[in-house]
């Protein structure tokens, strides 16, 4: 035991810059007269994932899976209900004070809707100087320089550090908050639907930038985006999330060429193909009806009452994350065989 720990330790050290273990966060909500009868949403149940040094690990899912709720645990924005978040081999649950302050610094978050995260009143400049003040990382002249060189980086000319947020288009607005977000020179980000927002010849201005970066300073993101076409380009590992759980997570490769999740397949198949000869001889699966509220999740495996493959042990026992394939991690009684995925445009 004592072997294995030392081992894991060492792992989490030198392999993986995150590690997520267990995590669960469970919403109370009251419902009824006078709210008395007590619920909770599983938005995330009892997760596990790990994040590499300098790799980006794109999330997707539905509308209301529990993208953002990972992100925010993440962050520390929200309490956990049960798990461990481990940073740089840290458990940050038990992280308090000034410690706590230092490592969440080097986590930082760039979210879907860069105007509402900016503060209206305040202009360019004291909005990426915050962090570098509350921080006390830098003032005066050395501050102005830090700011005047993250401007510099995101592209946004140094005339406009005056401006404030609604003098932007949504474009250089994101890019007010990816210098904000990297004012504290952190190690991970974790960007929350980042271009979704964005018209679509920005978005690949945006995601360009994002990739520069990543080289510049070597970055670590987790990329959360609603479909796969979103993650595509940039990750280099992709996790499927469904009501709340993980159901798969893989190489953006392994995941594109040979699902073995049927909710990946029916993601998949939204996916547009080019060439019309690969196109005609895939499987196009659609994935019918909406995702049941985590509020009352189906029993079993989760994905049972949209799932073409279902089967009656489906009903019954819910499948745990297993690696069926070297570094292939799916959560399906009957994972799928060869020749459901898409070949990847490389
Ligand atoms: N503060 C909250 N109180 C109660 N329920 C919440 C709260 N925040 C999120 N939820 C619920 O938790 C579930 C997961 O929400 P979350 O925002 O993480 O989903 P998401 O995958 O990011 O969705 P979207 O793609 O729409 O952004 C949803 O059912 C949501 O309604
Ligand atoms: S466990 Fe059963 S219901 Fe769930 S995804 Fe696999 S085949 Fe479908
Ligand atoms: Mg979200």
């Amino acid at each position: 035991m004592e072997q294995l720990m030392k081992e894991d330790s060492k792992n989490v050290q030198t392999e993986y810059l995150l590690e997520v273990r267990g995590l669960k966060k469970y919403f109370d909500v009251s419902e009824g007269l006078f709210k008395k009868r007590k619920s909770f949403v599983r938005a995330v149940d009892n997760i596990d994932f790990f994040v590499k040094p300098g790799e980006t690990l794109g999330i997707v899912g539905e509308s209301g899976c529990g993208k953002s709720t990972t992100g925010n645990l993440i962050m520390q924005l929200l309490d956990k209900t049960e798990g461990e978040i481990i940073f740089e081999g840290v458990d940050l649950g038990k992280l308090s004070g000034e410690k706590l302050r230092r490592k969440r610094a080097e986590i930082q978050m760039i979210f879907q809707d860069p105007f509402s995260s900016l503060n209206p009143r305040m202009r360019v400049f004291d909005i990426i100087a915050e962090p570098l003040k509350t921080h006390h990382v830098a003032k005066g002249k050395e501050l102005e320089n830090q700011v005047y060189e993250l401007m510099d980086v995101v592209g946004l000319d140094r005339s406009y550090a005056r401006r404030y947020p609604h003098e932007f288009s949504g474009g250089q607005r994101q890019r007010i908050g990816i210098a904000r977000a990297l004012a504290l020179k952190p190690k991970l980000i974790i960007c929350d639907e980042p271009v979704s927002a964005l018209d679509v010849s920005i978005q690949s201005q945006i995601l360009n930038l994002m990739a520069k970066l990543q080289k510049e300073f070597n970055l670590t993101y987790i990329f959360i985006a609603h479909g796969l076409p979103a993650v595509k380009h940039i990750s280099d590992r992709i996790a499927v999330m469904y009501l709340g759980k993980i159901v798969e997570i893989t190489t953006k490769e392994k995941l594109f060429d040979q699902p073995l999740h049927p909710y990946t397949e029916g993601l998949l198949s939204a996916v547009p193909i080019p060439d019309p000869t690969l196109r005609d001889k895939k499987n196009r699966i659609i994935i019918e009806g909406d995702m049941p509220s985590p509020a009352n999740p189906p029993s079993g495996c989760r994905f049972h009452p949209r799932c073409p493959y279902a089967q009656e042990r489906c009903k019954i026992e819910e499948p745990k994350l297993v690696e069926e394939q070297q570094d292939h991690f799916v959560a399906c009684h009957f994972p799928l065989e060869e020749g459901h995925g898409i070949l990847l445009d490389k």
